[in-house]
């Protein structure tokens, strides 16, 4: 059984919900979350029950990134060595569609699970970010790619290099999301979408996904390869060793360049 993700596979005719359920910690993604996540996933899609999946958090956090505090004191290798996202790249390749219902934090690690999923509903008090760089390191798990194919390059890059989170209204403006609606609805928001798609013919909407998906795919492999590999780099640094001691510290850190 899962502990830190709720599975329901049957909340609706042919939806089945997942609930990230950390809330303490922000629903931060640690190894065994993902883990569950990727497990639960693997089971839904060969359940043919199931036609459409919905991940959500709480109202205050989706998922505020990869867990900090596992990772602090990991070297390039140990992360090379963990592969954590090979777990990622199994959920990437989920076949039926899943929905992110994003309310309140979704940055790092939770920004891109979101970017993930093939469409996200925002409510109103989401906030999208990718803070590596306040951290000393970058994003892994597809925060370079995905971001700047959702919202050009500009935006990207500000972002990136920046760690500035943008509000759900902007994150419509720039199509990083499909939709915002008020905090109190966003659940059922993508739950409708997803009863939508559930009453379409199964076969046609696992292909269709794939297509769409295709679009950017084989160049997207080769991008996640690059980023990966830049990102364990960053674990080399003196920097990141900083950063992710003052979070877990909680001050200011000071970043030499080593
Ligand atoms: N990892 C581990 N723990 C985290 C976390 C994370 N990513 N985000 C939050 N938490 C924990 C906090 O440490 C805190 O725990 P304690 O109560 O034990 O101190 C708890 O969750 C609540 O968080 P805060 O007290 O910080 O809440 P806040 O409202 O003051 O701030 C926040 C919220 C702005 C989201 C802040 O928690 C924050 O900046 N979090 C980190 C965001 C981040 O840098 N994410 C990127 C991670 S790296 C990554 O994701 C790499 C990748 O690409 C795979």
């Amino acid at each position: 059984m899962p502990e830190l993700i709720i599975v329901t596979p049957e909340k609706q005719p042919g939806v089945a919900t997942i609930q990230l359920n950390r809330p303490k910690e922000l629903n931060a993604l640690n190894l065994q979350l993902m883990g569950e996540l990727r497990d639960a996933l693997v089971e839904l899609d060969a359940n043919t029950n199931v036609r459409c999946i919905v991940i959500h958090g709480n109202q205050r956090a989706f998922a505020a990134g990869a867990d900090i505090k596992q990772m602090a004191d990991k070297t390039a290798i140990d992360m090379l060595m963990i592969d954590q996202f090979s777990t990622w790249d199994r959920i990437r390749k989920t076949r039926k569609p899943i929905i992110a219902a994003v309310s309140g934090f979704a940055l790092g690690g939770g920004c891109e699970l979101a970017m993930t999923c093939d469409m996200i509903i925002a409510s109103e008090s989401a906030q999208f970010g990718q803070p590596e760089i306040k951290i000393g390191v970058m994003p892994g798990a597809g925060g370079t790619q995905r971001l700047t194919r959702a919202i050009g390059k500009a935006k990207a890059m500000e972002m990136v290099l920046t760690g500035k989170f943008i509000s759900a209204v902007e994150a419509e403006r720039y199509g990083l999301v499909n939709r915002v609606v008020a905090d109190e609805i966003y659940l059922d928001e993508a739950m409708k979408l997803a009863a939508t798609i559930a009453t379409m013919s199964p076969v046609a909407v696992m292909l269709a996904k794939e297509s769409v998906n295709r679009t950017y795919e084989t160049f997207l492999d080769e991008g996640l390869h690059f980023e990966r590999k830049n990102f364990y780099l960053t674990f080399a640094s003196e920097d990141q060793k900083e950063g992710m001691a003052a979070f877990v510290e909680k001050r200011a850190p000071v970043f030499t360049g080593k």
